[in-house]
């Protein structure tokens, strides 16, 4: 069983940019066993079979094994607390900001930061990134086209202001749409794109096994300017691994970082 697994993700690794073994692996198990069970398929080789029949099924993989649910102002407490705070802070600064939307899935993180930025009259002045390994979900962040179901933690006001309804959906308003530019980035490589004021990297890291946490962070805190800033999920901790000292707690309850600088 364990050398029928590493044949499959070897196989899926070869044919994908997705690096199997830097997630973790009972969570990557448990993915797989759902697209096998949906194929009827009883082991991992009889599944590295059917890939190796059928080169359609390795994007229908990668859907499964990419989770891209997302919604506009995800834990709104932390947008409101970055409106309060950081952006306040920003503003004062009176310079040009690079803000990062680290996996990004549709693109509703990065539009909500556009959104904060505009909120804080800060929009003329943000050039914001969202970037996932997820080429499929690059394309739709791009069309800035979305379903009622993305708006949950969304107030009607900031819908209202920042969207138009058509008859496919809700579609973001040119003025936020401009200032966010989408890449294809897989955050184990380096990012290719300037230094930018706050990185914002939510329910990511919680699939990477612990090296590939530190890989990660170690490019967040190359990547960020002096005293810059990190979110993490609220489901995920800056513990574990020895990057941790390369930040500084900023709001614990917000899991709002700061780069220490050298
Ligand atoms: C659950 S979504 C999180 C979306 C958003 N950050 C949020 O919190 O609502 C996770 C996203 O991370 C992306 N992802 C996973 N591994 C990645 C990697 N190595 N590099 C870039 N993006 C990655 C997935 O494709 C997916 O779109």
């Amino acid at each position: 069983m364990e050398n029928s697994f590493y044949n499959l993700i070897h196989h899926i690794e070869a044919k994908t940019a997705f690096k199997c073994q830097s997630y973790k692996e009972k969570p990557l198990k448990r993915r797989l066993r759902v697209r096998m069970r949906a194929l009827g398929l009883a082991d991992f080789s009889a599944y590295l079979e059917h890939l190796k029949r059928d080169p359609q099924e390795v994007d229908r993989l990668l859907d499964i094994l990419t989770i891209n649910l997302s919604f506009f102002f995800r834990n709104p407490e932390t947008f409101a607390f970055l409106q309060q705070h950081q952006f306040v802070e920003f503003r004062k600064k009176n310079e040009s900001l690079v803000l990062w939307s680290a996996g990004c899935a549709n693109g509703e993180e990065p539009y909500s930061l556009a959104i904060s930025a505009a909120e804080c009259s800060l929009l003329n002045r943000v050039t914001i990134y969202g970037t996932d390994i997820d080429q499929g979900t690059v394309n739709q962040a791009q069309k800035g086209m979305y379903s009622a179901s993305s708006f949950q933690y969304t107030p009607d006001r900031v819908v209202q202001k920042y969207f138009t309804k058509t008859k496919e959906g809700y579609r973001i308003n040119d003025d936020i749409r401009a200032r966010v530019h989408f890449l294809h980035i897989d955050l184990l490589e380096k990012a290719s794109f300037g230094l930018c004021d706050l990185i914002m990297c939510r329910n990511v890291l919680i699939y990477l096994n612990r090296r590939a946490q530190s890989a990660v962070i170690r490019n967040f805190y190359k990547q960020l300017k002096t005293s810059g800033y990190l979110i993490i999920g609220k489901v995920e901790l800056l513990i574990g691994i020895p990057e941790v000292k390369l930040f500084e707690a900023v709001s614990r309850a917000e899991h709002i970082y700061r780069k220490v600088n050298e």
